[in-house]
Order: structure tokens, then sequence, then C-alpha cells
């Protein structure tokens, strides 16, 4: 993709004060593709998950979500992980609503929760607010613990449904650890993005996230798997990444989409202006590889998953 690939496309919306006048409109930048990604044949939930921290989990969960919705699909970011991360990266403010522990622990409806990310048409975030981080201890005694999250998911998109905007996407951005509050979040969805660092030890935590994704398959959710990795601050340059890359690619070869996303400075400064980077620098090639990324997952939504993948562009 080049820049102008992305167009700014303005939308006229109505004041607030004055609905039926129609010459009074306030106007919102709304950064769209020119080429649309294909819509899902129901809505498709991703956890990003990976108990190893600083790995790329929330820059992936929010770039990719970015470009899907920028390709004009409708995607929701939970942001599942105290440090509320994901909330910074999309410019939510994580005080104005009811947040996602209330949501776990109050039995407050996601909807409540829901924030519309600035610049986008279609895309929503639930936030993640500071009480979050002691929804674990809260919920312990609770029946059903480990599947409040999916209660609560289930009946957003039944609404959602019902009103006409289904979701294609919900994307589930969560804290570095096994616990609860990442349980929740496979219990409650089918598909699992593990993005991994191209660094030494990477590999090795994968197999403790395995093994506990078996243990949500017997005992929570049958239909929960690894449907995505997703190389993350790829270093073409050194030995180590590309021997990474190739452990991942032997040992992944349906899962991996085979677009690393590089170390960028662009990536790591986006969430400072509180923006991802596909809209910060879209030209830039972190923003063009996590679109190729957000491509390459809308297109295996359509064909299927054991259909073969269109083939990925390769950093050199
Ligand atoms: N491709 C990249 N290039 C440069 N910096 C990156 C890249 N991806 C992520 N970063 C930076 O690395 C740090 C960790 O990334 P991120 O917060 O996405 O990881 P995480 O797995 O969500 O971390 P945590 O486990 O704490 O939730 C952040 O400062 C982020 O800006
Ligand atoms: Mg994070």
């Amino acid at each position: 993709m080049d820049t102008a690939a992305v167009s700014r496309e303005t939308e006229a919306v109505p004041s607030h004060n004055s609905p039926e006048k129609t010459t009074e409109k306030k106007v919102v930048g709304v950064r769209r593709l020119k080429e649309a990604m294909p819509t899902p044949t129901k809505t498709r939930i991703f956890t990003v998950a990976n108990q190893k921290g600083g790995v790329g989990k929330t820059t992936s969960a929010v770039n990719i979500a970015a470009a899907l919705a920028m390709g004009g699909l409708k995607v929701l970011v939970i942001d599942l992980d105290p440090q509320g991360n994901a909330c910074t990266a999309l410019g939510v403010d994580r005080n104005k609503t009811p947040g996602m522990f209330e949501v776990l622990v109050d039995e407050v409806p996601l909807a409540h929760t829901i924030q519309k990310v600035p610049g986008f048409a279609a895309l929503e975030c639930a936030p993640a607010n500071k009480e979050l981080a002691g929804a674990e201890i809260a919920m312990v005694s609770f029946v059903a613990r480990e599947s409040i999250l999916k209660s609560a998911l289930l009946d957003y998109m039944s609404e959602r449904e019902a009103a006409g905007s289904r979701l294609d996407y919900v994307i589930i951005d969560c804290p570095p650890s096994l616990g609860l509050l990442t349980i929740n979040a496979l219990a409650a969805t089918e598909e699992v993005l593990v993005p991994i660092q191209c660094e030494y030890y990477s590999l090795e935590g994968i197999s403790l996230l395995m093994e506990t994704l078996g243990k949500i398959r017997k005992a929570l959710n049958p239909l929960v798997r690894v449907s995505t990795i997703v190389l993350t601050m790829f270093d073409s340059r050194t030995r180590l990444a590309n021997d990474v890359a190739d452990d991942v690619r032997r040992h992944f070869p349906q899962e991996l989409i085979d677009i690393p996303i590089p170390r960028a400075v662009r990536i790591s400064e986006a969430p400072s202006f509180n923006q991802t980077v596909m809209t910060y620098d879209a030209s830039s090639p972190g923003a063009i590889a996590y679109l190729g990324v957000a491509r390459e997952i809308a297109a295996r939504g359509v064909v299927g998953e054991s259909v073969s993948r269109t083939e990925g562009v390769k950093y050199p």
C-alpha cells in the first residue's frame, strides 16, 4: 500500500444542538482504504494472547483492528489488560464510561462501556479501567467465573445483530499472564492470535500457552485454537530474528501470517500520540506490514481456515 491507497474521507455528522438544521454540519475526518476488506460470514472473535510480556500483543491488537476498520469492517476492541495500553493507543478515555471491571464483576452490560474510537467510522473499544486489576480476585468466588466475558459478549453481539449492525471482528487484548482475565478471553473465542517476538526464548512460552489451550478446550471451549501467528519486532538484519522466523514457519506453517512486522520507530511512537500507526503514519513500513496482516486475516475469514492462504509479502 502507498499513501494514495488511504484516502481521508469526510463524513458530515449532524450537530448535536440542532439535529433539524441539516445545513449546520460538523465535519469529522475518517480514514478509509480505497480497497475494502471482505466481510466474514460470521463475527470473528480473536483473543490476542501470549503470557510473555512486551511481545507486541497490544500493538498487534490495535493496529490490526484499526486496519480492519479502515477496510470498512465493524470492529470492537476489548481491552482486557488493566494496563489499559489498547485504550491509550486508540485514544479512548478509560474514565468516561464503565469498563471491563464492571462488566466482569458487576454484570454491567458490555454495551454500557463501548466508546467510539475517534477518527474511525466503525471502530469501538470496551475500555480497561484501573479497577480491572482487582477483577481476578473479585471473581474468584463467582459461579462460572471463566465464562462471564463470553456471556456479556454474546449478549452484545446479539443486540448488534438485532439492530442490523453486526460486528465483523472482535479483538480482545490480554494481559501478559494466563490468569482468569486471559482465561475469560480464551473461553469466549474460537481464534487465538499469538504475536511472537523474533527473539531468543520466544518459542519457549508458546508450549505453555498451547498446554493451557488444551485444558480450556477440554473444560470450557472445545472450539478454541491458535488460528493466527504474527511475527513482531522483526529485524531482518539479525541472524537470530531470521532463525526464530524459520522455526515458527516450520512449526506453524498454517497459522503463521508470513508478513513479519518490522521493528520500527513509528510503531513505538504512535501510542504517545494516542494513535495507532495506521493513522499516525499510514505509509510507514510498520503500518504497511500491519495492513498486510489485516488483509490476510480478512482473506482467510472468507475462504475458510482449511483453504490455502494468499502469499505473504516477505521483508528482505
Ligand atoms: N514493531 C515494533 N517496533 C518497535 N516497537 C514496537 C513494535 N511493536 C511493539 N513495540 C513496542 O514494544 C513495547 C511492547 O509492545 P506491546 O505493548 O504491544 O507489547 P505487549 O505484549 O502488549 O506488552 P504487555 O505484555 O505489557 O501487555 C511497546 O513499547 C511498543 O510500542
Ligand atoms: Mg499489552
